[in-house]
């Protein structure tokens, strides 16, 4: 069972500047609400309470303002800074004393998950984590991505956006690891780019044939906010269906009041905290 989890929230945001000049990414509206929002509701839809958000230095109060220590969510938020942009693995050096020995999740901050099944699926997976899952989805454009061979079934090989392949399953930004991580972590030397990367973690599980790959299916969505058009196009994909069906994606609250994790009078301080506006009135509808 996975009841860690932590959100990487930093990087430099350099296909979004000059927006990300002034901001950091995970701040940026993603239509209606910051961006941390969404993987955040995906935790939190895996039922894991219990996270970290690690940021660029400086950005700790930015995040504070919105998510606090996280009890409006029911939830207990940490922060940690991390100093540059290392590379994802860099999460479970930064966030060694937070996962002890425990199992954790790892979502990147600007991942925008949404389907029918997905929060089942996912705490299904939670629960039956041994080593490491990672969640695949199909892409027209593999050579962009990591990306997962496979052939039967077999997982035959895992390679950083190759020039040739044959698979076109990208592995999204969202992991679970065994209390392995950190150690595997420590020993990964930087690659060309300078970054510890998480191919090079995931391939060791591979080896040890700890890895487990799970594909998200065509019938759910896992879009790209970290470009300009990816930016403005999920908006758009979240104001649709928001607006068809009356019902939000990724109110945080509105997850927390359905688990029982927090009472109508949260909400209620909630509520005066966000103001007169449109999100206030969904939560008023709430209770
Ligand atoms: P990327 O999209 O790889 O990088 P970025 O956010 O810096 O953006 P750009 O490519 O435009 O410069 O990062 C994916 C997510 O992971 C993003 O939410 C930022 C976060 N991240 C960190 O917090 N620390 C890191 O060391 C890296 C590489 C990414």
């Amino acid at each position: 069972m996975i009841k860690k989890g932590i959100i990487l929230a930093g990087g430099s945001g350099s296909r979004l500047s000059p927006l990300t000049k002034i901001v950091n990414k995970q701040l940026l509206p993603l239509y209606d609400k910051p961006l941390i929002f969404y993987p955040l509701s995906i935790l939190m839809l895996t039922e894991i309470r219990n996270i970290l958000i690690i940021h660029n230095p400086n950005d700790e109060s930015n995040f504070r303002k919105i998510l606090g220590d996280g009890s409006g969510f029911g939830i207990k938020i940490q922060y940690k800074i991390q100093d540059k942009p290392n590379g994802l693995p860099e999460a479970f050096i930064v966030g060694e004393e937070f996962i002890k020995k425990e199992s954790v999740a790892l979502i990147l901050g600007d991942n925008f998950f949404y389907g029918q099944g997905f929060s089942k699926r996912l705490k299904n997976f939670a629960k039956n984590n041994f080593g490491s899952t990672i969640f695949t989805y199909s892409v027209n454009n593999p050579k962009d991505y990591g990306i997962v061979e496979t052939h039967r079934n077999k997982i035959l090989n895992i390679k950083e956006k190759p020039k040739k392949t044959s698979s076109k399953q990208a592995i999204t930004g969202l992991y679970f690891f065994d209390s392995n991580v950190v150690n595997f972590s420590k020993k990964l030397k930087p690659s060309k780019r300078n970054e510890l990367e998480i191919v090079d973690l995931i391939k060791i599980y591979l080896k040890n044939k700890k890895l487990k790959v799970e594909e998200i299916g065509r019938g759910s969505a896992w879009m790209d906010t970290g470009s300009i058009d990816g930016l403005f196009e999920t908006s758009q994909f979240i104001s649709s269906i928001e607006k068809r069906q009356g019902q939000k994606i990724a109110c945080l609250e509105e997850i927390a009041l359905n688990k029982k994790w927090i009472s109508r009078s949260s909400i209620k301080k909630q509520i005066n905290f966000y103001g007169n506006c449109e999100y206030s009135r969904y939560l008023k509808k709430l209770i």
